[in-house]
């Protein structure tokens, strides 16, 4: 059987870049309404709210950096691949930093914050400024239609056709500093180990879904991932 590989990642793995995770005592969630600034019927509400809001993590991941997992990550994916192996990064993130760490088989299921859409035609742009309620779409010309290009409560992930049958098929699946709340990224664990998958937890604790996981180790991902990463390519050169 080919050796295949799928990752999630989840906030946990940018903690020590300096982004605010969502659950833990000081996240995100704690200090704003996610029904306000994440969900399609808050944009519509109070637009300048949402953009003030998504123009302040953008300026924030601006001045981030990728640490030694996102690193670590990209390493892993290089010689995972040049050992034979089939690789998938997920990542519910919509930072770049596993992008800029030089990952490459990548996919963003919550969007990028450094994307725009126009709700009307639907065109993506790169965005690495503020967006406002009086931008115009570069596409079709509309005003006041640009949003961030994330996916909020209620919306459906991106990627899905390409992440379900990487589960399928994987033999090897980690999940990494996601707390495991949010669906359909929740029950990844699950479709990994029905599919014969053995499966691993790096987070600082346990998540939902614990029994669905192998191994677990917990600690900062700086220290566990690159030591994950190396019994991983241990494995497939043996
Ligand atoms: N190293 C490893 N794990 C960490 C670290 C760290 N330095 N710091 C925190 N963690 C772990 C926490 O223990 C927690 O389990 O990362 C996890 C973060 O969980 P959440 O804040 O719930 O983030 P995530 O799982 O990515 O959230 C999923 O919810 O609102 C949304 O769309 C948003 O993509 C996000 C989704």
């Amino acid at each position: 059987m080919k050796p295949s590989l799928v990752i999630l990642t989840g906030a946990g793995i940018s903690a020590e870049s300096g982004l605010g995770t969502f659950r833990d005592a000081d996240g995100v969630w704690s200090k704003f309404d996610w029904r306000q600034l994440a969900t399609p019927e808050g944009f519509a509400n109070d637009p300048v709210a949402v953009h003030g809001f998504y123009n302040a993590r953008r300026q924030g991941l601006v001045a981030a950096a990728p640490h030694a997992a996102h690193t670590a990550l990209a390493e892993l994916e290089t010689g995972w691949r040049a050992s034979g192996g089939d690789f998938l990064l997920v990542t519910q993130n919509i930072d770049d930093l596993h992008e800029r760490a030089g990952s490459r088989a990548l996919i963003h299921m919550h969007g990028e914050l450094f994307k725009a859409r126009c709700g009307a035609c639907g065109t993506v742009t790169d965005c690495r400024t503020d967006l406002s309620i009086a931008d115009a779409c570069t596409a079709c010309g509309r005003e006041g239609r640009m949003r961030p290009h994330v996916v909020w409560f209620g919306e459906i992930p991106l990627g899905m056709e390409e992440i379900f049958p990487a589960l399928e098929t994987a033999t090897h699946f980690a999940a990494i500093g996601t707390s495991g709340t949010v669906w359909p990224a929740a029950g990844f664990a699950e479709a990994a180990k029905i599919a014969g998958a053995r499966t691993w937890e790096l987070s600082l604790e346990a998540g939902e879904g614990g029994h669905f996981f192998d191994v677990t180790d917990y600690g900062p991902a700086s220290e566990t991932v690159p030591r994950w990463a190396r019994t991983m390519m241990d494995e497939i050169r043996a």
